[in-house]
This record gives C-alpha cells, sequence and structure tokens, in this order.
C-alpha cells in the first residue's frame, strides 16, 4: 500500500492518530513477516533472569514498554541487565532471596504482568520494604486477587480501596504454604503463587478452574524450580527454597501479536500471509481453534520446539468466515485475542457469541464496552452481554473515528478493522501499540498491497 494511505499523525500532546485510508479497489495482505517475541514469556525470562544464581541468556526477548517496566524494577532491586535488544540480553542474577531494597517506588507502568507477579517475590522476601505503582490504567485493576492468597500465606501489604489497587506497600517476610484454590483462570495469579512459593518452606499449591497459559511452570522448571503439574485437577505445586540457575532462554513470536495478521490476512479478500515462528504452546491456541471453527484458511508448517516451547509457522489465505460459540475453557486460551477475533466475527456469516469473559473488562481497559462502541460507531451490529458480545457479522463497516482508549490491543483490533472499512478510519492514540508490538505500523505497510 502506498505511505499516503496508511499514516501516522503525531500530535502536540505526543499521542498518534493511525490512519488507514481505503483506495477504491480496497486493499489486500501479502507477503512472509515475523513478528515480536512473545510477552509473556519475555516478563518471565527477566525475572527469573534476575533472581537466579548466574547468567541468563534471552534471545527474542519483546522490546515492547512491557517488558522494558519489568527489567527497570529489577534492576532497581540489583539485577544486571545488559541493553534491551531482540538477538541477546545478558541477565546477570542476584540469587533466590537477594532482591535489594529499592531506593524508590518500583514503577510498573501498564504491565499487569510486571505487577501481579512482582507482587509474589516481593511479599516472600523478609526485612525488605517495597512500594510499586503503574499507570492510570493499571492503577485501577484488581490487585485483591493476588493480594488476598498472598495475605492468607502471611504476607503484609497495603493498599488503596482496602488493598485492593496500587500503589501497593509490601513489607517482606517469611510465608508459610498453601494450597489455593484460584476462582478464576488467570495465570498472573497463579504464576504469583507459584513464585511467592519460590521462597516459602514446604508445598505450595495452585488450583484453577480451567488450564491458563503454562510459561511459568515450563520456565520454572527449566531453571531448576521442584515443579510438579496434576493435570487431571489443573493443579501446579512448588516446593520452596530450591535455588534456580540461569538458562538460555529464546523466546518464540507472541501468537497474540500474531492473531492480527491471521485475522486480517482472514478478512481481506485476496490475503496470503505467513507469519514465522509463532509460539504455539497449546495453552495459547485458542485463536487458533476459534478461528478454525469460523471456517478460516490456516495452516501450521514447518512445527518445532524451541527451548521448551512449541513453535511454527502460519500461512493464513481470505476465506468466507461463519459465525461461533466462543465460551467455556477456551476462553483463557484467548482471552488477549477477544477483540480481535470480534473483529473476525464483524465479517462472519450469521451471529458470533461470545460469553464467560467478563474478565475483558479488567484489562488495559473494559475490552467489552469498548470493542463494542468502537466497532458499532464503525457500523458493525453488537450487542454488549455482562460477560461477552453478540455480533451479528455481515454488515459493511464505514471508515470513521475512533479510539484505542490507550488499550494496545484495542489500538491494533480496530486497525485489521479499518483494513475492511469502506473509506476512511481515523484510530486515536494508536501510539498504545508500542506496548507490546512497537513495529505494528511498519508491519502493516510492508504487507498491504
Ligand atoms: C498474562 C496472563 C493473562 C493475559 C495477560 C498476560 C501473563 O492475564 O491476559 O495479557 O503473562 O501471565 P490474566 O492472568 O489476568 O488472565
Amino acid at each position: 500500500m502506498s505511505a499516503s494511505v496508511i499514516t501516522l499523525k503525531t500530535k502536540e500532546n505526543f499521542s498518534q492518530d493511525l490512519i488507514i485510508q481505503q483506495p477504491p479497489s480496497g486493499v489486500c495482505l501479502q507477503g512472509k513477516i515475523r513478528i515480536p517475541g512473545d510477552k509473556s514469556i519475555s516478563h518471565r525470562a527477566l525475572m527469573l533472569g534476575a533472581i537466579a544464581h548466574g547468567e541468563t541468556e534471552i534471545q527474542g526477548l519483546l522490546l515492547g514498554e512491557d517488558p522494558c517496566s519489568t527489567a527497570a524494577c529489577f534492576q532497581a532491586m540489583g539485577a544486571n541487565i545488559s541493553e534491551l535488544n531482540p538477538n541477546s540480553v545478558r541477565v546477570t542474577g542476584i540469587g533466590l532471596g537477594n532482591l535489594q531494597e529499592p531506593v524508590d517506588v518500583l514503577n510498573a507502568g501498564n504491565s499487569g504482568t510486571t505487577l501481579r507477579l512482582m507482587l509474589g517475590l516481593l511479599a516472600s522476601h523478609p526485612d525488605n520494604f517495597f512500594t510499586v505503582t503503574g499507570d492510570s490504567s493499571l492503577r485501577s485493576r484488581p490487585m485483591s486477587r493476588v493480594v488476598k492468597p498472598l495475605q492468607q500465606m502471611g504476607a503484609e501489604i497495603w493498599g488503596c480501596k482496602g488493598n485492593s489497587l496500587a500503589p501497593l506497600a509490601i513489607r517482606g517476610t517469611s510465608l508459610k504454604p498453601i494450597h489455593y484454590h484460584s476462582p478464576i483462570a488467570s495465570a498472573q495469579v497463579k504464576s504469583c503463587i507459584l513464585l511467592a512459593g519460590l521462597m516459602t518452606e514446604g508445598e505450595t499449591t495452585v488450583t484453577e478452574p480451567a488450564l491458563s497459559r503454562d510459561h511459568s511452570e515450563r520456565m520454572l522448571q527449566a531453571f531448576g524450580a521442584n515443579l510438579r503439574n496434576d493435570p487431571e485437577t489443573n493443579s501446579v505445586t512448588i516446593s520452596g527454597g530450591t535455588q534456580l540457575y540461569g538458562q538460555k532462554v529464546v523466546v518464540p513470536g507472541d501468537i497474540s501479536s500474531a492473531a492480527f495478521w491471521l485475522v486480517a490476512a482472514a478478512i481481506v479478500p485476496g490475503s496470503e500471509v505467513i507469519i514465522e515462528n509463532v509460539g504455539v504452546n497449546s495453552t495459547r491456541t485458542g485463536v487458533l481453534e476459534a478461528l478454525e471453527m469460523m471456517g478460516a484458511d490456516i495452516n501450521k508448517e514447518n512445527e518445532r520446539e524451541v527451548a521448551g516451547e512449541p513453535v511454527a509457522d502460519l500461512r493464513v489465505r481470505y476465506s468466507h468466515l461463519k459465525s461461533c460459540v466462543i465460551a467455556g475453557d477456551i476462553i483463557p486460551r484467548l482471552i488477549d485475542e477477544i477483540p480481535v477475533l470480534a473483529v473476525a466475527a464483524v465479517f462472519a456469516a450469521g451471529k458470533t457469541v461470545i460469553k464467560d469473559a467478563a474478565e475483558l473488562r479488567v484489562k488495559e481497559s473494559d475490552r467489552i464496552t469498548v470493542m463494542v462502541q468502537q466497532l458499532n460507531q464503525m457500523g458493525a451490529k453488537i450487542t454488549e452481554l455482562d460477560d461477552g458480545m453478540e455480533i451479528t457479522g455481515g454488515t459493511p463497516l464505514k471508515g470513521t473515528d475512533v479510539d484505542s482508549y490507550t488499550d494496545h490491543r484495542i489500538a491494533m483490533s480496530l486497525a485489521v478493522a479499518a483494513l475492511n472499512a469502506e473509506g476512511k478510519t481515523t484510530i486515536h492514540r494508536a501510539e498504545a501499540a508500542s506496548i507490546s508490538y512497537p513495529d505494528f505500523t511498519n508491519t502493516l505497510e510492508q504487507i498491504c498491497v
């Protein structure tokens, strides 16, 4: 696509408008691309590297704002982290139990993963005092889901609104092991408790109602933690006190970032895109299953295992989509992809129902309300449900002004919708994409023809 058709305009307040102007003949997507490193794995590699003994090398780290927040927090607590670049980052760990008391507030920025996982480590570091905060979105996101189980372990944590919101203050202390039955399938909750369990004598177990992403379990085991899974009950148990040792981590491409191109190529006639090196861990591939239910033409090629995580290249071609129901245990395996799956549903024949996804309301924005409002503004027919949405597909979209609400996944999902909308779409506050995908607009320009 010519540069005049995709424009990024920086405004006086540094926010950016992404303008997508549809030419009369439309666009299609063609080419072979690589996507940035997996955000969840990048956070974990930095954290485990920081608390392990010896050196960790990370290849393929995501250079988005969220992992940069994690790196800054752990540097402030004594870890030595080389300059961040996607080829190789070296982390010299300080060893289990040796996080230093930072001289200032730890700032997790926009990143729920940074804040929630880190809390498990801080709460279990005796005698140290920590304060943690984040940006206005993170300060409004629920922290009780990790504060409460940590308090059951004996943690001392105080925060706003009855200890449920950041900023939070933590006095590290020796914790006692628990068996926590989490009411929600959340990898952040599970990982927080496992990280607290790492420093706690005895066995700490987390049971969740459905399996959430298991990157923490895989990486903790690779670093030497004593951990066992019980897949029958969705439980994982860690025995505390085992030293971790630095490893080489190879971060695969993020399937949550690949999802934008999977949907874009599936809905824009004439498209064919190959996305190389995508992490296809089965706790993350709900998006592939949902798109297959909708009749998308996606092939997994060159399947392999890289540093303990399954990886493949994904080839996606345009096809006629049909509606489906997305609900139940698949939800935690595609939770971050629901905004862009809603865009796919707008172009699918019939009524798509997404339910059991109330968690979307407490992400970087209320992703149910925001997606329904913004897509309806473009002409979609979507009804908001308490825990999801009902999307009547097949109504053409018209370009208009929409807003990301500073949520990275909303910004990119709306850009995908704009590729199939008539006329000009302006996405306000599109700079939010840099939280997880700083190169999003460049790749968009590269594959639109
Ligand atoms: C993440 C877990 C998920 C996901 C988030 C990243 C992680 O959150 O939405 O983007 O890296 O553990 P929840 O644990 O809140 O479901």
